[in-house]
């Protein structure tokens, strides 16, 4: 969470005191409707045709599979390092997550995802990852290719770009999560992004099982198929419409940070900085240093700490790290048996593995990569504080 106050608060109440707050509350009342204004103010601002405001980035991810047709029998490729909703979204439709290898760049290997394409897969979901973008030309070169399509996961990444175009936008749909630990954020919310009309109606529908009963529900040009309920409260668009507006201002300040911190590794001998695929875009809220090896990188991370510096290394993130998905290594899709996707009659064929030492290369890069936290208020001082730090840590290195 990068920035919430009393601006957020007052949005909030205002729709409290208005007793509207239902996203398709009554017409007759004159329902300011933020829900719709969101979605109208978002897809303005990065530029895509259509935009849903649900209730997580996870129900988001479904939702856009829903609308891409994904079921049984079909393979969608996930990287190793993501969150676990990333490959239980496909699961959750009778779908199987195909895990693929990240690179030096944290993000989704094209070399691998190209490895484990099959006539089976029907998506590629590359993940922004802690605000990095992830190599889309090469993925989208591959999806073009072998005829699948991309659904791009910038739950974490909301406000960056890939060559000046906003994460999100780039492949055939988009999500975001507005979860309390994102770049914007309702404590809960996601949403769907796209250009692409008859996937976004598929997705609208599967998002409210019974939208076409509402007044304000939108008319359909598909046949109404049964769908769930990922809707969306108005005290989530009222204050997402507030911080929408913050964005850019708090990732101005958080660019301008790393770029002086990388600026100084990229100085020093000992220093190196993980790969970029678009550091211009990058949301900046981290900074990345890779190292020969684990025990290299926690020592460096130990001398930091003495000279008053936290940091982190993604192997130690759990929910990230896809040898600690429980479910999926122990290939447990669902409760009952005709819903589990790994026991499903159409995956059989499928030869996806799930062993936790299937992806010896994603361990190996997130074990020797050290993450410094980047925010928008972290001032110029502290950020000589902090490069001062790193080059200490670096020099007592042995
Ligand atoms: C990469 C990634 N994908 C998907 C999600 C799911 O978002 P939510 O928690 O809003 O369901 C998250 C949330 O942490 C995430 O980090």
């Amino acid at each position: 969470m990068l920035e919430i106050g009393k601006d957020e608060a007052k949005a909030a109440a205002r729709v409290v005191e208005s007793g509207l707050l239902f996203r398709y509350g009554d017409p007759k009342t004159g329902h300011p409707n933020e829900c719709a204004n969101f979605e109208r103010e978002l897809a303005r601002k990065i530029g895509v045709e259509h935009t849903l405001l649900v209730t997580s980035g996870t129900g988001a991810l479904v939702c856009a599979l829903a609308g891409m047709g994904i079921g049984p029998g079909d393979e969608v490729i996930v990287p190793a390092y993501t969150f676990i909703a990333t490959p239980l979204a496909p699961l959750t439709l009778g779908a199987l997550p195909v895990i693929a290898d990240i690179d030096e760049s944290l993000t989704l290997d094209p070399k691998d995802v190209e490895a484990k394409i099959s006539r089976r897969t029907k998506a590629i979901i590359p993940v922004h990852m802690v605000g990095l973008p992830a190599n889309m030309n090469a993925i989208k070169r591959i999806a073009r290719r072998h005829q699948v399509k991309v659904l791009e996961d910038a739950a974490q990444a909301f406000g960056g770009k890939y060559r000046g175009r906003w994460l999100g936008t780039v492949g055939d749909v988009g999500v975001y999560s507005f979860n309390y630990y994102k770049n914007i954020t309702a404590g809960e919310g996601g949403a769907v992004v796209t250009d692409d009309d008859e996937m976004f109606m598929r997705a609208l529908m599967h998002h409210d099982g019974g939208l076409s009963f509402w007044p304000h529900g939108k008319e359909f040009s598909l046949p109404v198929v049964a769908g769930w309920n990922y809707r969306a409260s108005e005290i989530q668009g009222a204050i997402l419409r507030v911080q929408l507006r913050k964005i850019e201002r708090l990732l101005r300040r958080t660019r301008s940070q790393k770029r002086k911190i990388l600026a100084a590794v990229d100085k020093h001998p000992k220093l190196r900085a993980i790969k970029h695929h678009d550091l211009e875009g990058d949301c900046s809220t981290v900074v990345g240093l890779r190292f020969r090896d684990e025990a290299e990188a926690r020592g460096f991370m130990d001398r930091l700490k003495k000279e008053g510096q936290d940091s982190w290394t993604p192997i130690d993130s759990g929910r990230h790290v896809y040898s600690n998905w429980e479910a999926i290594m122990g290939r447990r899709g669902s409760y009952h048996r005709a819903l589990d996707a790994f026991k499903r009659p159409e995956n059989r064929a499928s030869k996806a593995r799930y062993e936790p030492d299937m992806c010896p290369r994603t361990i190996d890069i997130l074990s020797r990569t050290v993450f410094l936290n980047v925010h928008p208020r972290t001032t110029a001082e502290e950020t000589k504080k902090r490069i001062r730090a790193l080059e200490k840590a670096a020099e007592s290195a042995c």
